[in-house]
């Protein structure tokens, strides 16, 4: 089995941040601690309303991770100029909604209006070298469009495997996976997924053929608020190992 490598999400170290307007907890430290106990990449996710992350913690993100640097974001106009200045390693394209927690659904790519929006996107952050990352439901015509908006990697949302209620659901959710993730082999796109996925769940996925990586947050950083970063960061590559 290929190693999957993990990309810590550290957005909700922010919204501990944001919750008190303090200068603590900062998520810069918290990427270099996650690097520093074995994270291959950071992910964060610049929102529209900036309810966690700010433009200053993307700008030194950018500065000072060792590793690489996914930024997520919306497709607009705005967020398209941060990413073209600032130069992540890749970006992440999601839909977003004011009123959702997180991330709710994948990009409605079968919808025109969304397709063109993201195409538009996708030319732009190619044009200034930043590869790009899909973030979609598994259906494997969902994956065709990606390819054909040649986007170079596919994340896979995995929320809906994660929230599965019992083993039939789950099973049926998984069978979805793996036939998305067979689509993406086929099509010949890098396979990475995320949402959800805690220390409980996240082995149901990891024979997906060809997965490469893993983003993970709210589990982490939940862990880390009892256990500490090093430890909580650790504990997710074990499994990721195992
Ligand atoms: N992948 C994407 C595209 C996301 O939007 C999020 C949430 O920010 C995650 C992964 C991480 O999800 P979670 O915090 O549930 O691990």
């Amino acid at each position: 089995m290929n190693k999957i490598r993990l990309h810590v999400n550290v957005d909700h170290i922010a919204t501990l941040r944001q919750q008190r307007g303090t200068r603590y907890p900062d998520p810069v430290t918290a990427a270099a601690l996650c690097e520093l106990a074995g994270a291959d990449g950071i992910t964060i996710h610049l929102r529209e309303d900036r309810r966690h992350i700010q433009d200053r913690d993307l700008r030194l993100i950018r500065q000072t991770v060792q590793t690489v640097l996914n930024l997520e974001m919306a497709a607009t106009t705005e967020m398209v100029e941060i990413a073209c200045k600032v130069k992540p390693d890749f970006v992440t394209l999601v839909p977003e909604k004011r009123e959702e927690k997180t991330t709710e659904g994948g990009l409605a790519l079968d919808n025109p209006d969304t397709y063109a929006n993201i195409k538009h996107a996708v030319v732009k952050l190619q044009k200034a070298d930043i590869p790009v990352s899909l973030f979609i439901d598994p259906e494997p015509r969902i994956v065709e469009l990606s390819k054909e908006l040649k986007a170079q990697i596919i994340e896979l949302h995995t929320g809906d495997y994660t929230l599965a209620e019992n083993e039939e659901d789950k099973e049926n959710e998984l069978d979805r996976l793996f036939e998305a993730a067979e689509k993406v082999r086929q099509l010949d796109l890098k396979l990475a997924a995320g949402h959800g996925l805690d220390y409980t769940n996240v082995q149901g996925i990891l024979d997906l053929p060809e997965l490469q990586e893993l983003n993970i947050g709210h589990s982490i950083i939940s862990r880390a608020a009892l256990t500490g970063l090093e430890n909580a960061v650790k504990d997710m590559i074990i499994l990721l190992e195992s």
